[in-house]
């Protein structure tokens, strides 16, 4: 096995993390808190009439747990990997390839959600703006926005990195994909921090092994990201047209903590 260049496309048609990205959603749920309960309750609660737009839907589990409940839903991806998987796996939802800070559905919709740190996948300041007031234009008067990042720890984002890797437990393959009984190796390598631009990488290495542990195909990619800090993201969310901003460090409504999650609810003016 030789190794591999270093992709810049983190979600590639046909690659393992694309393949693997329910698997590795799954697990960060059961490790950290669950976002799915929270984005449901919220569309039970305000999205009877006119539905909820997910922004960066990916392979689309929370439009589709979102769907169970009778809700209208649609998704917006810039992903057409992320898509193919949504749609494979939800073909009755409506999905749209799309870029969420340059997007025009031609509708309103009651709630527009961007879960699982899909905000921070924009990695311009500019263009996160742009994203928060495409959302603002798809929400009714009275609409309300929800999403969540991650509250930046400040020992991480220094210009040296973190050169430390961290291996996940490994995965069984994915249904389809890969040799008979090969198993799924997934590790962040380094990270490199931008504090200039709050831009950072993250080296991610996926690993099909067989059962000698002998790695048979590798995929190395870069997971290219912007941190955010509270007060910035209030002011993106105030300058955008949004008010009764609220922030939690959690699902469950906790007050805001220091690199700890932040989750985001805001308003369209009546
Ligand atoms: C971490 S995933 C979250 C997927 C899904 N919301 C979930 O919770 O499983 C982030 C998603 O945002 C998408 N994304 C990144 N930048 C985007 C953009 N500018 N417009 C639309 N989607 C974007 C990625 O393709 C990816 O599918």
């Amino acid at each position: 096995m030789t190794n591999s260049s270093i992709s810049d496309e983190f979600y590639p048609a046909g690659g393992l993390n694309t393949a693997s990205y329910d698997l590795r959603a799954d697990l960060d749920r059961k490790i950290f808190e669950d976002p799915i309960p929270f984005y449901s309750r919220l569309a039970e609660s305000l999205a009877h009439e006119n539905g909820v737009l997910e922004l960066g839907c990916g392979t689309g589990r929370i439009s589709a747990a979102i769907a169970r409940l009778g809700i209208a839903v649609e998704g917006l991806d810039l992903s057409p990997a992320m898509l193919d998987q949504a749609r494979a796996n939800y073909p009755d939802l409506t999905w749209h390839l799309g870029n969420m800070c340059d997007f025009d559905l031609g509708r309103q919709f009651d709630l527009v959600i961007i879960p699982f740190r899909g905000l921070q996948e924009v990695t311009d300041a500019t263009d996160q703006r742009r994203a928060l007031e495409r959302a603002f234009a798809h929400l009714k008067p009275g609409g309300a926005i929800a999403l969540d990042l991650m509250d930046p720890d400040l020992r991480y984002c220094l210009p040296e990195g973190d050169p430390d890797p961290l291996e996940l437990p490994v995965f069984p393959m994915p249904d389809g994909v890969g040799k008979p009984g090969s198993r799924l190796r997934i590790t962040a390598m380094e990270r490199t921090n931008d504090p200039l631009t709050q831009k950072f990488s993250e080296h991610w290495r996926f690993e099909e092994i067989n059962d000698l542990d002998e790695v048979i195909k590798r995929e190395d990619c870069w997971h290219h990201l912007r941190w955010v800090h509270r007060s910035e993201m209030r002011l993106m969310l105030e300058l955008s047209g949004f008010v009764s901003i609220t922030e939690f460090s959690d699902f469950q409504g906790n007050p805001p903590k220091y690199a700890s999650n932040q989750v985001w609810m805001a308003k369209r003016p009546d």
